[in-house]
């Protein structure tokens, strides 16, 4: 009988957990607090070249427009989640067991026992599709009570009891970009188009947190409110991404059952040509993310955007369009991409009695105030990071089988962009002796006094340390050896095909720097080791 193969989610957690990514919350209490996980020195790092990767595509490359950055606190007052509908509707379907009181989510309940799709369903529709099927609890057999909906919303008092606030744990950073929004207008003499973008936690309380770093209670955000005259809804750099070719799920392909995951390869200028997009801005951003995502890792092929269905789509949007990445447990929502129009601010207007408009002063014509409307992206920083590996992955082979291409070896280990992977270098002294070290820390400093992420490493074997370096995705390890001290060069060993060049010590930070570029290839930078 064959084995069963392992799903992709635990090979990969487990992985991350054994080498040094994250670790359950409180791990040492039991099971720690499902949905929450801390990150250890390799999973921070590689969630921080996951940031600045974003930064540099997304916010320092954008001159005009511009997209400035702010940081808003985690915790708000309660009217911020009244004004933007949290308060009132930022819910999921629960339903409890009668018998031994689990409680689950009552959506996926429907998708695993009735094998249906229940994207864009109410909860009314829920609660009669678990009546109509008969479902019961999944745990004990049992009758459930009716599906209510559970607020994901945390909570917390702020300040002593007497006097304290009702406030909220933010379930998403935009509100605070909306609510700093005429702040950042009036100090940095924005001018429509513009962009605030914002990067940090946020926490929802899921019913059901499961498949890792997909659905987490505390998670990262990177989100970009893009602001601009509805009267001219153009974003200026639109040309650089027409020929952007990407997978489309259309809403027409979605009406029938038989053709709901049909994808339509088609270039952004085309699909905005036939009316896809309610706005060349949205059509920007949807190219730009789709090749973001290749950028960082994932290839074309399991990637997709896929247009919400109208009863999937908030009312105040006019038009959602999620990008989907391919894997093992099934395609996976990674960012969405909203067209909000002036929903957010005109109700935080409305409700906090501060005007929220900009200028807009035109050659020859009479100063006009407008309430922006907004497309927003909105990305999760862990999903991008557990996608990376798990395509990045690349299993053992037996102990002592012949090897036949350059990615077999005896370890599993992640083949991660050089920009991507927790360190872009390791350097090592081949020997911890003196005449060694010393050069090797030198080195070591100049790599990290580029910006570059590098990590020192001396115990062991050298095949071991090449082997450790492989696990967390490190592209190229540099060795001092006896040869630099005679000749002045280090070899560079390069993950993909185990090769080795030599290269001058001195030459050592702008080769690495244009092998993390990209800008040329590994065996035009040194000399090949035989
Ligand atoms: N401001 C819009 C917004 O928050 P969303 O689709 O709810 O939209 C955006 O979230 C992204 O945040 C998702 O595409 C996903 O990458 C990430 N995300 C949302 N909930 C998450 C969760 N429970 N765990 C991990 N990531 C999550």
């Amino acid at each position: 009988m064959s084995e069963k193969k392992k799903p992709m989610l635990d090979v990969v957690m487990d992985l991350l957990v054994r080498r040094g990514f994250l670790v359950q919350t409180a791990e040492i209490y039991g099971n720690g607090l499902a949905g929450f996980y801390d990150f250890l020195p390799n999973g921070i790092q590689m969630r921080e070249n996951i940031k600045k990767a974003w930064r540099e595509f997304f916010v320092w490359s954008s001159i005009d427009p511009l997209i400035y950055e702010i940081e808003g606190a985690i915790v708000n007052p309660e009217e911020v989640f009244i004004a933007s509908g949290h308060v009132s509707s930022f819910s999921d379907p629960l339903v409890s067991c009668s018998k031994c009181n689990a409680q689950l989510r009552a959506d996926h309940l429907l998708e695993k026992v009735v094998g249906m799709k229940t994207e864009g369903l109410t909860t009314p529709q829920i609660q009669d599709a678990i009546k109509k099927h008969d479902v019961k609890c999944t745990e004990c057999g049992g009758s459930l009570a009716p599906v209510e909906d559970f607020n994901l919303m945390l909570k917390t008092d702020v300040g002593p009891s007497k006097n304290s606030k009702r406030s909220y744990l933010r379930p998403e950073t935009a509100q605070s970009i909306f609510c700093d929004f005429k702040r950042v207008f009036q100090t940095m003499r924005a001018q429509l188009p513009f962009g605030i973008c914002q990067i940090g936690n946020s926490y929802r309380n899921e019913i059901s947190p499961r498949q890792g770093l997909i659905r987490m209670r505390g998670f990262t955000q990177m989100e970009i409110e893009f602001f601009f005259d509805p009267d001219e809804p153009v974003h200026p750099d639109f040309d650089a991404v027409k020929e952007t070719r990407i997978n489309l799920i259309t809403r027409e392909t979605q009406a029938k059952e038989e053709t709901a995951d049909d994808i339509v390869e088609i270039t952004i200028g085309e699909a905005m040509n036939k009316g896809v997009f309610p706005n060349n801005i949205q059509a920007y951003f949807v190219g730009k993310v789709f090749e973001f995502y290749q950028s960082i890792g994932i290839p074309y092929e399991a990637l997709r955007f896929r247009h919400l269905l109208e009863t999937e789509t908030p009312f105040y949007s006019k038009g959602n369009f999620d990008l989907e990445i391919k894997l093992d447990m099934g395609w996976k929502e990674a960012v969405g991409i909203a067209y909000r129009t002036n929903h957010d601010l005109s109700t935080h207007a409305k409700n906090s009695g501060i005007k929220l408009e900009a200028d807009v002063q035109k050659a020859n014509q009479p100063l006009k105030k407008v309430v922006p409307h907004v497309v927003e992206p909105s990305f999760g920083v862990e999903r991008a990071l557990y996608s990376i590996l798990e395509h990045a992955y690349r299993p053992a082979i037996e102990k002592g089988a012949a090897k036949k291409n350059d990615s077999d070896r005896e370890w599993d280990w992640f083949q991660i962009q050089p920009h991507i992977a927790p360190f872009s270098a390791m350097v090592y002294p081949l020997m911890k002796k003196p005449e060694l070290t010393k050069k090797a820390i030198e080195l070591f400093k100049a790599i990290k006094a580029a910006g570059i992420p590098v990590f020192y490493d001396h115990a062991g074997q050298i095949g071991r340390r090449y082997a450790r370096a492989d696990e967390i995705g490190t592209p190229f390890c540099f060795t001092i050896d006896y040869q630099t001290n005679e000749d002045g060069t280090v070899t560079i060993r390069d993950r993909d095909t185990t090769k080795q060049i030599r290269v001058p010590l001195t030459d050592c930070v702008p080769v690495l720097q244009s092998l993390v570029r990209r800008e040329k290839k590994f065996f035009d930078l040194g000399t090949p080791i035989k």
